[in-house]
C-alpha cells in the first residue's frame, strides 16, 4: 500500500513518521516545492524504519505519486501565533491551485486527504478542482475536527479518570473557532456524562464543562504561541485516517466531507461524523444535537459557507 505526502513541513512529516512508527503503509513518498526539505525528511524518518515497521519512504516528483492509496496534502502556511485558520484562506488556496491538479493527474485513483488549514474550505477546493478530472467528492476528505474529538475525548475521559477510547463524543462543525462539542450525545459506558456522573460520584458542573470546551477550542493557539505551531496531534490523527482508508475499517471518524445540506445549510463540507472505508466516505451520520447544539453547527457551517463564497476559484 501506498501512501503519499504533499507538503513535507511539520504536519506531513510527522504524519509520515506516525505512519512509520505504526507501520501504516509499506510505501511512502514525501513530495515538497522544497525538495531539498523533502530530501532530507524522508532521509531523516527512514532512520527510524529499522525501529519500527518494515516500509520504504522516500522523496519524489509528483510523477512518484502514481499508484498511491491515499495522498496527503498538508502543502501550504501554517498559523502564525495569534493567527486563526481562516486567515490562512486565500494564501493557501493559490497554493491548491498549483498542487491539486498535479495530485490528480498523477494520482487519479488515490484518496485526496487534506490537513492545510482551514481544512474545511481546502476540502472544499481541492474537491472543486478534483471534480474537473473526475474525482467523485467521496474521494476528496479533510482531517476535519478528528483532532479535536480527539483532545474533547482526552479531556473528558481525565475529568473522570478514565480511558478516553470509552469515551464516546463528537466534535463537529469547523474546524476552528466556531466548532461544536456535541455534549448532549456525549457517553460513557452507554450512560450520559450527567448520568455517568451521578454514578461515578464525580462532578461534572458548568464550569468543568467550560474549562474543557475552551481548552478544546484554544488547543492549537496555546501550543503555536509556545512552539510555532502543531504536529504531533495533526500528524497521529492523520495516520489513523490513512490506516482505516488502506484496511478498508468503516470506522466513524469526524473528518470532513462535502454535504448537500447540513442544520439547513446548502452544500457545504463540514465535519460530521463519517462512515469511512477504503474507497473514502461511505456516509455521513447526522446527529440527534439539542436545540443549542443545532442551532451553533447552524452557525458553523454559515461561516465555512461564507468562507467558500468568498474565494474565487
Ligand atoms: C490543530 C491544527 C491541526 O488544531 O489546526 O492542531
Amino acid at each position: 500500500m501506498k501512501v503519499s505526502v504533499v507538503g513535507s513541513g511539520f504536519v506531513g512529516s510527522t504524519a509520515a513518521y506516525a505512519m512509520v512508527m505504526q507501520g501504516i503503509g509499506r510505501e511512502i513518498v514525501l513530495v515538497d516545492h522544497d525538495k531539498a526539505r523533502a530530501v532530507a525528511e524522508a532521509a531523516d524518518i527512514a532512520h527510524a524504519v529499522p525501529f519500527a515497521n518494515p516500509l520504504t519512504i522516500r522523496a519524489g516528483e509528483y510523477s512518484d505519486l502514481e499508484d498511491s492509496c491515499v495522498v496527503i496534502i498538508a502543502a501550504g502556511v501554517g498559523q502564525k501565533p495569534g493567527e486563526t485558520r481562516l486567515q490562512l484562506l486565500q494564501r493557501n488556496a493559490d497554493v491548491f491551485r498549483d498542487c491539486v491538479p498535479q495530485i490528480v493527474q498523477n494520482a487519479p485513483g488515490a484518496v485526496l486527504l487534506v490537513a492545510t488549514n482551514p481544512v474545511d474550505i481546502m476540502t472544499h477546493i481541492a474537491g472543486e478542482i478534483a471534480a474537473e478530472c473526475g474525482v467523485p467528492t467521496s474521494r476528496v476528505i479533510g482531517s476535519g475536527t478528528t483532532l479535536d474529538t480527539a483532545r474533547f475525548r482526552t479531556l473528558v475521559g481525565r475529568h473522570f479518570g478514565i480511558d478516553s477510547r470509552h469515551v464516546h463524543s463528537h466534535v463537529i462543525g469547523e474546524h476552528g473557532d466556531s466548532e461544536v462539542l456535541t455534549w448532549s450525545l456525549a457517553t460513557i459506558a452507554g450512560l450520559s456524562l450527567q448520568e455517568f456522573s451521578e454514578v461515578s460520584g464525580t462532578p461534572l458542573g458548568d464550569d468543568a464543562i467550560d474549562t474543557i470546551d475552551e481548552q478544546v477550542r484554544k488547543a492549537a493557539y496555546r501550543i503555536i504561541e509556545g512552539k510555532g505551531a502543531t504536529h504531533y496531534g495533526i500528524g497521529s490523527a492523520l495516520a489513523r485516517i490513512v490506516d482505516v482508508i488502506i484496511h478498508d475499517q468503516r470506522s466513524i471518524l469526524t473528518i470532513c466531507s462535502r454535504i448537500e445540506n447540513v442544520a439547513g445549510v446548502s452544500d457545504v463540507t463540514i465535519s460530521m461524523p463519517h462512515l469511512l472505508g477504503g474507497k473514502g466516505v461511505m456516509a455521513s451520520i447526522p446527529l440527534m444535537l439539542d436545540d443549542g447544539e443545532q442551532a451553533r453547527l447552524r452557525a458553523s457551517a454559515t461561516i465555512i459557507r461564507d468562507a467558500i463564497d468568498s474565494i474565487s476559484l
